[in-house]
């Protein structure tokens, strides 16, 4: 089993392709307490990230820097993001006195907005639901409208703030297979923060650890697509990530291969 590189990677872009976000020395601050210090992050077009790192170290911090939603926070630094970005919550933030069609569209211009609100629902397996209330919906239903509406807007960039964090684990199994098929179908840039050090490692080409206001890791998943490789690498970075945010676990308990189960889920989901 190789153990991966875990020490602070360069990830220079390609000579000529700028990175979409591009961050450095990015300090914030609320009132008396710093809370990031000096965080230097590039992504690139397409590229999907996750961020993990203990509770309060400040990653909702630096996605809601990215996406200017941080007007609380006082800070410094240098932040370039695209315009056209969406962002998706752990709740789904809809309009309950709105249809879901119209929580999807809301906002957006053109003749063709209900067309495209419509085929959105279908991407997250939802058509028949565009006149159901929110009310109406499941919880992981909400997130799929969720997912349609920051979609529906063809983000360059895709901030999500552990958006399957309150759903039940089968539930969030097919929610990775289908955010996983979205980002190769539309191919935005994704941040995505999360507890889940499994879900990071399944879905990001880039795992970023933060601790104590800075990048403590940045490491390339590069998991093989099938066969023992790829288990011997899901292993060692999972027991990797795990000893950086001190968690004493055993690297192998509850070993199943998100891949094979995504797949199968995701066969459910359509059927369902
Ligand atoms: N609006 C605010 N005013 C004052 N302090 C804040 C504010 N928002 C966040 N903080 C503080 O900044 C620190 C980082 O918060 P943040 O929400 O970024 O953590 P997090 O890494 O997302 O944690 P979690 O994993 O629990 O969601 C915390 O100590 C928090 O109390
Ligand atoms: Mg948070």
């Amino acid at each position: 089993m190789s153990s991966p590189d875990l020490s602070v990677q360069n990830h220079p872009t390609q000579s000529g392709e700028a990175p979409i976000v591009r961050i450095r020395g990015l300090v914030r601050r609320f009132t008396l307490k710093g809370v990031l210090n000096g965080v230097d992050l590039d992504i690139r077009r397409g590229e999907f990230v996750s961020i993990l790192g203990r509770s309060g170290c400040g990653k909702s911090t630096l996605l809601r820097a990215i996406a200017a939603l941080d007007h609380e926070a006082t800070g410094s630094g240098e932040l370039i993001a695209p315009e056209r970005q969406s962002v998706v919550f752990q709740d789904a933030r809809l309009l309950p006195w709105r249809r879901v069609l119209d929580n999807v569209v809301l906002g957006l211009t053109g003749p063709d907005a209900d067309a495209r609100g419509r085929q959105a629902l279908a991407e997250v397996e939802l058509s028949g639901r565009e006149l159901s209330w929110p009310s109406e919906l499941s919880g992981g239903e909400q997130q799929r409208v969720a997912l349609a509406r920051a979609l529906v807007r063809e983000p360059q960039l895709l901030l999500a703030d552990e958006p399957f964090g309150a759903l039940d684990a089968l539930t969030r199994l097919r929610m990775h297979a289908l955010l996983r098929r979205l980002a190769e179908r539309h191919r935005p840039a994704v941040l995505l923060v999360t507890h889940d050090v499994d879900e990071a490692i399944e879905l990001a080409d880039r795992v970023v650890v933060l601790e104590a206001g800075r990048i403590a890791a940045d490491v390339t998943v590069a998991l093989p697509p099938v066969g023992p490789a790829r288990r011997d690498r899901f292993i060692a970075l999972r027991s990797q990530f795990l000893g950086l945010l001190g968690v004493e676990a055993d690297p192998l308990q509850g070993w199943t291969d998100p891949v094979a189960h995504s797949s199968q889920d995701s066969q459910a989901l359509t059927a369902g």
